[in-house]
């Protein structure tokens, strides 16, 4: 249930409030988001007060006190409405009459859930309240695989698919859709980006379709991730050329046959000429004219198209001016206005890969007639996987918030990717999510935080991360004031906490990448063809991304941010290594040298890491705090806790056996 418990109110002192009577779902048919709508302010209202309300699609009594939900229409009048846009709703609480009106149905179910989330928290004011949406895509990633899999997936066994087909129970899977519909995600990709054609087969698409089924109550759409070789490996074709005609013929069949069984369908997610995936590049074709095939095939269908930037090739580090981080730039940015209006690029929140800390993608600021989306990853793949506690937004935040200067203008990221800053129609953001069939969805209670602040934050990117988290919290265990400060505080710090115990100064992570990206790992990041790398050796660290000296990375951002990152002196501590190749013993803007920052830091995240356990452990008893969870969370803090030892022992000890410096508190090596 995550945050859809609806549990009786604890420790409100306000008392119940005038509640409806009654529930109108208007006009509602079985099965629509208007009629869901219907079902769940009757299970909202049980379970939070224990008064059963009863449904109707119509009008039936004379009393005012009903809960009303409906769907726009020429016959609902009020100035407000006309404030209305795609997929937003208005929310009228008077007392106990409340109207809820949507845009379109998925609005309506927008606006149940919102009035639903207010009583769950014990707020019973009157409001008139009109939200629309920050952009039209709001959709998350499933890197389900077809047997069963999940790359990257923390929290069990796919609940789509099983031995290669679409699995015969999809009651998961409605779960889901519940739960993504309560945060206004609009759609979802349920296959990995390193797609699999087994997936677009006749017969799987028949099983895509009872995905498609279970979602639309609840409005959310259902994506593809494509391979791009289809055509070759299934298609009898001997060619995956996007400008043959046999391989257009066939992404148009596919197509139709797609709407055919799915008639809402939401669109394709495209991961080629990326870590092996076959794509456009292959046959001289440019990554635009890869994308636009399947833009012409799904848009007389309406459907569009999210193309990834994450595409970069191996690279051979003995050459200083190699960097994996420009590839995204090169690739794209000469592509600037070829691709067709219904194609967005969609980028990572970095120019790596989900790190710890990544200054905010230079594709951002490079593709002004192109539309774009960011990507995030709710699963903590360098993050520690959920086994840690890492809330995430402020990570996002440094990214969201940052101005890249557009043409010496303010240009933030949050404007660029709605499409706001350079007045695209279409735009948004995906996460990568990989729930899996685990109870607690993402193999963590606490970890679910993450999944509810991204869809709050992809319908309203001004909002605050803790500001969220104490929604969160509230309608995940209770109201109680101790239980709410105490997981916002372990939250806030966590992340900080995490950088501080992996990698800092902005050198990434220092996971183990070759592998498991779980765990220190330091010593797999150089020497290989990833481009993942730091340059550490005895006396010097970091990636020389220069102009003058470098790979020229910082060229890529518009003049007044390239000149802060292009001077050492001007780049912010937490990015000096992203951007610098600096001794050990170089002094950063805090007075400290490199070498006694990584000291202390990870010391200082450990500590933190570690008091997460008592704090933990206060809230037992309290409110909203049942056994289960505080057992399986508890069993998680003190994993985290020893971890972090294991986090700060190998790198302060792997950075002071290459470098010899001894650490000025006397905490590492032999003194
Ligand atoms: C990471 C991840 C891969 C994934 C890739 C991607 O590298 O480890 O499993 O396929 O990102 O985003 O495409």
């Amino acid at each position: 249930q995550a945050w859809l418990r609806y549990a009786p109110l604890t420790g409100s002192k306000t008392g119940p409030p005038a509640l409806p009577q009654s529930i109108i779902a208007l006009n509602a048919t079985q099965s629509s988001p208007v009629f869901t709508a219907g079902q769940e302010l009757q299970n909202g209202i049980s379970g939070i007060f224990n008064k059963h309300l009863t449904v109707s699609s119509s009008h039936s009594s004379a009393s005012h006190a009903w809960s009303l939900v409906q769907r726009h229409s020429s016959r609902t009048h009020s100035e407000r409405l006309l404030e209305l846009e795609v997929d937003g709703f208005w929310l009228n609480v008077k007392g106990s009459a409340v109207q809820i009106v949507g845009q379109s149905d998925r609005g309506a179910l927008y606006g149940a859930f919102e009035y639903l989330s207010m009583l769950a928290r014990g707020n019973f004011s009157d409001v008139q309240l009109v939200s629309n949406p920050a952009a039209p895509v709001r959709w998350v990633n499933q890197w389900d695989n077809m047997d069963g899999s999940i790359t990257r997936g923390f929290g069990g066994a796919s609940i789509f698919f099983d031995n290669g087909v679409i699995v015969s129970d999809l009651t998961r899977a409605a779960e889901y859709a519940r739960l993504l519909s309560s945060i206004r995600i609009n759609a979802v990709v349920v296959n990995d980006v390193n797609a699999n054609f087994t997936t677009i087969q006749p017969g799987n698409l028949q099983g895509i379709g009872r995905i498609a089924d279970v979602f639309r109550p609840y409005g959310v759409q259902v994506a593809l991730a494509l391979d791009f070789a289809s055509p070759m490996e299934f298609g009898n074709l001997t060619t995956y050329d996007p400008l043959d005609p046999g391989v257009i013929q066939f992404w148009d069949d596919i197509t139709e046959n797609i709407y055919d069984i799915i008639p809402d369908f939401a669109g394709y997610l495209v991961k080629a000429d990326s870590e092996g995936t076959p794509g456009p590049l292959m046959y001289n074709r440019t990554l635009a004219q890869g994308a636009n095939v399947f833009a012409k095939a799904i848009e007389p269908f309406g459907g569009i198209v999210m193309y990834r930037a994450f595409v970069y090739n191996l690279l051979d580090e003995s050459v200083w001016t190699a960097d994996r981080a420009k590839a995204a730039v090169d690739f794209f940015q000469p592509l600037d206005g070829q691709f067709l209006d219904n194609v967005i690029i969609q980028i990572k929140y970095g120019p790596i890969d989900f790190q710890v800390r990544e200054p905010a993608h230079p594709l951002f600021a490079n593709l002004l007639n192109t539309n774009v989306a960011l990507e995030l990853q709710v699963a903590q793949e360098y993050l520690g996987q959920q086994c840690h506690l890492v809330y995430l937004p402020p990570l996002w935040d440094t990214v969201l918030n940052f101005d890249l200067r557009v043409n010496n203008e303010t240009s933030l990221v949050k404007d660029i990717i709605t499409g706001k800053r350079f007045n695209r129609t279409l735009g948004g953001s995906a996460a990568v999510v990989n729930v899996g069939a685990n109870d607690t969805w993402l193999g963590s209670h606490l970890a679910m935080s993450n999944l509810y602040a991204y869809g709050r934050l992809a319908w309203d990117w001004s909002l605050q991360p803790d500001d969220i988290l104490k929604d969160w919290i509230q309608l995940t265990f209770s109201q109680d004031k101790t239980v709410v400060d105490t997981i916002t505080q372990m939250s806030m710090a966590s992340w900080p906490a995490y950088e501080n115990y992996s990698g800092n100064l902005g050198e990434q992570t220092l996971n183990d990448i070759l592998y498991t990206h779980f765990g220190p790992n330091p010593q797999t990041l150089d020497n290989t063809p990833w481009g993942q790398w730091t340059r550490a050796d005895h006396t010097t660290i970091g990636m020389d991304r220069t102009v003058s000296n470098g790979t020229g990375y910082s060229g890529q951002y518009p003049p007044e941010v390239f000149e802060v990152y292009e001077s050492l002196e001007k780049t912010p501590d937490d990015l000096v290594l992203w951007f610098h190749h600096v001794n050990y013993t170089h002094l950063l803007h805090s007075g400290k040298t490199v070498i006694q920052h990584f000291y202390d830091a990870h010391y200082e995240g450990a500590k933190t890491a570690w008091s997460f356990v008592p704090m933990w452990e206060s809230l037992k008893g309290r409110p909203g705090i049942d056994e289960e969870r505080f057992e399986d969370v508890l069993f998680r803090q003190n994993f985290q806790a020893g971890h972090s030892i294991v986090w700060r022992d190998a790198i302060v000890n792997f950075y002071h056996n290459i470098s010899g410096i001894r650490d000025d508190a006397g905490r590492v090596g032999n003194h």
